[in-house]
């Protein structure tokens, strides 16, 4: 290639460790937020213009719209480089940006057909802990014609995954591999991330979460945020035979089931029903089996107006609208009320959905949800029951409308 001026951003010395190791394997574990895609987006780049023309670089991301997030910002740091158009340019149908005759594509694992093919010279598997097996043995294949390096870069995701094998394999000194492990702390050292945002995530998030998050270390619960330990710790026998003081309520989409869960003063199940009928039918079944007891729904999914009408039916009945924010806090309250056994559980199937929920860290955030093809509709409600039991500005409200009852 033409020579190119190229200075390298600065990238502080636990990145420069991984970027500069030139062993064909590297596995960096890191802690969310600690620098490893802006770096290994350096490396790619700086591996393309060390190449020939007509090659190609990979960047592979778990699904083909988060490989589309590290595309958009390699090419906003070379429009801010100042490096002229007639050294590189973008093909947004491709999602491939070619520098003088050399193609940095970014592809999803989600698809691993579009993974075999090409000879590939180096390659980036980016969050590789969510990233299908499938799509780590079609890299593989395409980069044994050129013998081309490879760095593997994510979050620590519990033991049951192909990146955490391989992990292992190279922290034992498996011959060509290299193992790096990127904290959260590190990160503090290096300057882009403060103490306090750490402390704050000890203080919000499920201890497992954190652990994993922000210390890169794996947890025994793999991936599940209540601790299989903590659900075990709350399984009863029996349901309780006291009287409920609230529900939870989630709803019916369109062809899952409407599940009430009630909890006694202790926070123990008293009750746990699922079914499913007609919106008719729910609602009479709702508010006859409520009675009185403050409840709390959910009501996303099936749009505000049943939910309001079940309001305006019933003082006692509230809604409460998922967002991906308000999903986290009721599942961070369930975890710590979990956590702390101020709640405890009978219905097998409700145990079997609390221990495979799962969370996913997604780069925005955390986010709270049954894996693919399972449901949550049991953790929601139980999520519900417990906040509504916890929560006193829904019990106020109660109280006021129950003043008013008795001042007629
Ligand atoms: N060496 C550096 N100097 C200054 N800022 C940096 C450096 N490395 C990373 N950053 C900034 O820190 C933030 C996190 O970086 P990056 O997205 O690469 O981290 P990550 O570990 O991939 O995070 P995630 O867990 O979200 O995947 C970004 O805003 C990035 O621009
Ligand atoms: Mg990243």
């Amino acid at each position: 290639m033409e020579a190119i001026q190229y200075s390298r951003p600065k990238l502080y010395e636990a990145q420069r460790k991984f970027v500069d190791c030139e062993a064909r394997y590297t596995i960096v574990e890191a802690s969310t937020k600690a620098g490893k895609t802006v770096a290994c987006l350096v490396w790619l780049f700086e591996m393309a213009i060390k190449g020939k023309r007509g090659q190609h670089f990979w960047w592979i991301a778990p699904i083909f719209p988060q490989a589309h997030i590290a595309y958009e910002r390699l090419k906003k740091w070379l429009n801010d480089s100042g490096l002229g158009r007639e050294v590189w340019r973008a093909n947004e149908t491709k999602q491939q940006i070619e520098i003088g005759g050399r193609y940095i594509d970014f592809k999803g694992a989600d698809d691993p057909d579009s993974l075999y093919g090409e000879d590939v010279q180096a390659a980036v598997v980016d969050e590789a802990s969510r990233c299908k097996e499938t799509a780590w043995h079609a890299l593989r294949s395409t980069l044994t014609a050129t013998k081309g390096p490879v760095k593997i870069i994510g979050n620590v995701r519990g033991r049951k995954n192909w990146a955490y094998q391989l992990a292992r394999k190279a922290e034992s000194g498996e011959r060509d591999m290299a193992y790096f492990k990127l904290t959260a702390q590190d990160a503090v050292d290096g300057g882009i991330f403060s103490q306090a945002e750490i402390e704050d995530a000890k203080r919000m998030l499920p201890a497992g979460v954190f652990q994993e998050l922000y210390l890169a270390e794996p947890s025994d619960d793999g991936g599940n945020p209540f601790g299989l330990k903590a659900i075990n710790a709350c399984r009863i026998d029996k349901q309780s035979i006291a009287p409920p003081v609230c529900y939870g309520i989630d709803l019916a989409k369109s062809v899952d089931w409407t599940w009430m869960i009630g909890l006694d003063r202790d926070g123990v199940e008293c009750a746990s029903n699922r079914w499913k009928s007609d919106w008719g039918q729910t609602r009479t079944r709702i508010i006859d089996d409520t009675g009185s007891v403050p409840t709390l729904v959910d009501s996303t999914g099936v749009g505000d107006p049943i939910v309001e009408d079940l309001c305006r039916a019933k003082m006692s009945i509230q809604g409460f609208k998922f967002s991906s924010n308000s999903k986290q806090q009721l599942m961070e309250g369930l975890a710590a009320a979990i956590q702390q056994g101020r709640v405890r559980f009978a219905d097998e199937l409700l145990i079997n959905e609390l221990e495979t929920f799962e969370y996913e860290f997604t780069g925005r955030g955390v986010k709270y949800s049954a894996p693919e093809g399972l449901h949550d509709d049991g953790v929601c409600a139980l999520g519900l029951a417990v906040r509504q039991m916890e929560e006193p500005k829904y019990a106020m409200d109660l109280n006021f409308s129950g003043m008013l009852a008795k001042a007629k």
